[in-house]
Order: C-alpha cells, then structure tokens, then sequence
C-alpha cells in the first residue's frame, strides 16, 4: 500500500491531479448543478454511528452471502464507462483486483475492455454484467448471450439512463471517445465513431442507440432471453422497487448513478429505506453512490443494505497504479469497515443493528 496515500480522498487528489482534463471531467461530473452529486456525500454526514462496547470484537469477520455466494466483504465495484481513460490496464486490472479481494465487479456495456478479455484475465472474480438496452434488440440479446457464455453471474439492467444526463463539463469538453481507445463490446459502434468527421459527441450517440421506450414489460422480455439473475439498477422510490418485486427480479441497486443522471433527485442514502422497508426480503437490495470511507459502508449497512458499490473510487485508484491501486483502495475499505466494526461493538454483519444509525435532525428533534 503506497506510504503517503492513506484513504479514499488521498487517491482522489491524487487522480485529480494526473488525469488529462477530458478524461476527469467525465469522471468527476454530476449532472446539471451538481447537487445531487454533492448530496450523495453530503447526506452520509448526516448519519451518525451509536456505538456499543464491551462486547467482545477481537474476532470480526466482514464476509457476507450475496445471491448464494460468499464474498469476503460486503463492498463491491459498479460499471463505469472506458476504465482505460485512468490506466491502460483499464477494466483487467480492476476486476483482478476484485478478484483478489473476492468481491463482486461490475462490468460496464460501454467498458474499453471486452467481456471476453475481462473474463480471461480475471477467471475467479465474481463477475456481473451491466446491461444498456439497444434499440436494436439483436445488440442486446447478443450482449447477453456473450456474458452468459463468458461466465458472468448476473446480469445488472440499468434503469436510470434512458436519455443522457446533462453533464456541462463533459457538454464544453464536446467529449467523445479518444482515439487511443474502443468500445471494445461492439466493434461497429468504434468504428462509426472514429470514421465520423465530425468530432461527435458521446451524449448524441448514446441517445441515437440506447433505448429510451423501455418499460417494466421489457423487463419480462429480458427474462426469456436470459436465465441470469436480474438485477435493476438505478431504482430511487419505494413505488419501482415493489413493481422490481411484481416482475420477480432479484435485486436492485439503489443509485442515482453517481449523480450523473437526473440532477436534485435524493441522495441515495437517503431512499434506501424507504425501499428496504417496502420491499422487505422479497430480494436482496444494494446501494452505490458517495462511499468513501468504511464508516459509509457500516451507515449503509444498518440501514438495510446488503452490500454496497462503490464507482469513482475504483477509477482513482486505477489512476494512481492500476491493479495496485485498486487494491489500495478496496483494502483501505475493507480495513475502514472492518475498524467500524470493531469500534462499533460488532463481530459481523449480523451484528449491525437500525438503532446503531440515526439522522441527526430526526434524532435531536
Ligand atoms: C458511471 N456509472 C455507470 N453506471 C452504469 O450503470 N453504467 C455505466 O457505464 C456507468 N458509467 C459510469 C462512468 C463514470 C465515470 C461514473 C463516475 C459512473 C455509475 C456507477 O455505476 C455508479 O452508480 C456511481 O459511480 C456510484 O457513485 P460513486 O461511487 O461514484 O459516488
């Protein structure tokens, strides 16, 4: 573990520092005025830890069971677009670090690496793949059959994409997809890309290609094409999750995408119990969105969680040393929570409790 970078914000100064202005932008932007960006850390801080001691903690064991499989911790890494933009190693090296972690990676459809080559690189990481429907349905089940094929566990439909967020950095940027890289998932889409003379943005693509008429019915096409679990991500309400339920997927992801997608919706820590509440065990619910520290994932947790991803962080890491750098970053998690854990008075998972969280405002009222 590098001396001087000691956690998440270390690595994200660090990354800020080094990466070319395009490729930070898209990284770091929030959609419209960024304030859903800011609430996703912002609201974290609201949340306070009521610990418990005199209970025994020398034993811990972080490791958790997520659709029947047992990962080492309950943190895990969300789909983000061209990894390569932060290290040449790009989608390989962080699911080897996840692999190395034996936790969950997320695969994204628009990643610069190809299911297949991630697959290779990384056999023994628990793999998903994040799926974006195409208008051109062949494009999708193709997507699908190849993630079947290449040994991913399941597949992650994103919800909240069905046009682009208005991301003004990325908007003056007139970002696009630099020439060193691919779309390594569809060979035609880089190619149309690189032959345009003109220099076309991403935000024009996407919402040429990706399909915005999708709808809860869909979800059921979804189901003939696949026998992957389903996982819906980008679910912000209590009223989606129960109709997530009514289609029988088999979890959700609470996320409002980083904050790159609808701009002044909720913090995602602030939905998620709202939903836990509505949905009961009826699946198995996660969230993303503003962890950066151990303490977030223990907040998460209490609050009916099963896991959690984590997005950006996984990027600066990739930026300060590939592979390495990931797992700096998951090992610096995983010691954060596990150190919770501990000053919290609990051995496990289980241990975690609702009443150990409260909101500030609702507590002192
Ligand atoms: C994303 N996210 C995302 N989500 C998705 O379903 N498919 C994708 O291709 C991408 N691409 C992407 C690129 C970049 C640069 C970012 C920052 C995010 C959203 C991502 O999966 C996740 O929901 C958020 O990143 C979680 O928030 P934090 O951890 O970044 O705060």
């Amino acid at each position: 573990m590098s001396a001087s970078l000691v956690c998440i914000d270390d690595y994200e100064k660090y990354a800020l520092s080094v990466l070319p202005r395009d490729a930070l932008d898209f990284y770091r932007s929030g959609a419209g005025s960024q304030q859903t960006l800011a609430d996703n850390r912002q609201s974290f801080l609201r949340y306070k830890i009521r610990p418990r001691f005199l209970r025994d903690v020398s034993n811990r064991n972080s490791s958790t069971t997520i659709l029947g499989k047992k990962i080492s911790m309950p943190i895990g890494i969300s789909p983000t677009a061209l990894q390569k933009m932060a290290h040449a190693d790009g989608e390989v090296a962080t699911a080897r670090a996840a692999e190395a972690m034996g936790t969950i990676f997320i695969l994204s459809t628009a990643s610069s690496t190809s299911i297949e080559e991630v697959a290779k690189a990384a056999p023994n990481c628990i793999k998903w793949f994040q799926l974006y429907v195409f208008k051109d349905r062949n494009v999708t089940r193709s997507l699908v059959e190849r993630a079947e094929k290449a040994g991913y566990e399941a597949l992650v439909l994103t919800v909240d994409l069905p046009v682009l967020g208005i991301r003004h950095a990325d908007v003056r940027n007139k970002f696009t997809l630099p020439q060193h890289l691919t779309y390594a998932n569809f060979d035609s889409l880089t190619q149309q890309l690189k032959n345009s003379t003109n220099k076309v943005c991403l935000k024009d693509y996407i919402n040429a290609i990706y399909d915005s008429s999708l709808q809860w019915n869909d979800i059921k096409w979804l189901k003939t094409i696949t026998t992957l679990p389903i996982i819906l991500k980008g679910v912000l309400t209590a009223e989606d999750a129960l109709l997530a339920a009514e289609v029988q997927v088999d979890g959700i992801i609470v996320s409002n995408h980083g904050g790159r997608q609808l701009d002044d919706t909720f913090a995602t820590i602030d939905v998620l119990e709202e939903i836990v509440q509505a949905v009961g065990n009826k699946m198995e619910i996660y969230m993303d969105g503003g962890i950066r520290d151990g303490v977030d994932v223990f907040k998460a947790l209490a609050l009916g969680a099963k896991m959690v991803f984590i997005g950006r962080p996984a990027l600066w890491g990739l930026a300060h040393s590939g592979e390495d750098g990931v797992n700096n970053v998951l090992n610096i998690l995983r010691n954060e929570f596990d150190t919770t854990l501990a000053l919290s008075g609990c051995r496990g998972l289980g241990d975690i409790r609702r009443e150990m969280v409260v909101h500030v405002t609702r507590h002192w009222k």
